[in-house]
């Protein structure tokens, strides 16, 4: 039988997987996750969800094309609705956006009883993601980054337990000590400064009060960043 090729993405979020873990994936649209890790024996079996018919089809297909389709529980649902606690050592929720996959996690107070390894790869609203986590009682335990193109993709592992406050340019870029070694920090560095430096160009020229937070806050990410980038090349 054929092996499935994962993107680098999506291998990214695989490398943390652990071996003989319960897994779940989340928003699983065609199963490759899953059906990867069958594959490679990393996992006996799977859950598989998806919030509609198509992808849960797609998965379903992609199950059967790899032989896999009696290892994966499917489930039509939003989030972790149909998926019990007890079923699940790892989670993976990946490709959505970062208020996504907070909704997810909040409908889900379960996963923050101190058995779950989370694996989070928002597409977007990153700082607000962190940020929540770090308000709703999650740590988060590293972070991984991997290319595709010119696009940064970060995986998040995270569980219960207490994370102090971020700091602005934390919630951009994640901690120091989470990201630590990882060899496109620097890269992801230099793009969130890029990132941050344009929008300050607009916001400076501002006159208009209700811009003021937001361009102190912005400042105060682009102080962290540079500091990062300093901590970083020492
Ligand atoms: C872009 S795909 C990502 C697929 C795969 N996880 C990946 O990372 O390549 C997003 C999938 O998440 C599903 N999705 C979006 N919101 C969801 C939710 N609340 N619960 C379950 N699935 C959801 C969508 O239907 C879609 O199939």
């Amino acid at each position: 039988m054929k092996h499935i090729e994962l993107s680098p993405r999506l291998r990214a979020v695989a490398e943390l997987v652990p071996s003989g873990t319960r897994f779940a994936d989340v928003g699983t649209d065609h199963a490759y996750l899953p059906v990867y890790l069958i594959q490679e024996g990393i996992i006996s079996g799977a859950v598989a969800s998806d919030l509609r018919e198509g992808p849960l089809d797609r998965a379903r297909q992609t199950a059967e094309r790899y032989g896999v389709t009696d290892k994966i529980s499917f489930r039509l649902c939003d989030g972790l609705d149909r998926v019990a606690p007890e079923e699940a050592e790892t989670i993976a929720i990946a490709g959505m956006g970062g208020e996504t996959i907070a909704a997810i996690l909040g409908a889900a107070p379960w996963t923050k009883l101190g058995e779950h390894r989370l694996l989070l790869q928002p597409m977007s609203a990153l700082p607000e993601l962190r940020s929540w986590l770090q308000k709703a009682g999650y740590v988060i335990r590293k972070e991984r980054l991997c290319q595709e193109g010119k696009t940064i993709y970060t995986v998040i592992e995270a569980g219960h337990g207490e994370m102090p406050p971020l700091s602005p340019a934390e919630c951009w870029a994640g901690r120091q000590d989470t990201c630590a070694g990882d060899p496109l920090r620097p890269t992801l560095l230099a793009h969130l400064l890029r990132r941050v430096e344009r929008a300050l160009t607009g916001i400076r020229q501002s006159a208009r009060p209700e811009d003021i937070p937001w361009k102190d806050e912005l400042e105060q990410v682009r102080t962290g960043l540079i500091a990062m980038q300093e901590e970083e090349t020492k």
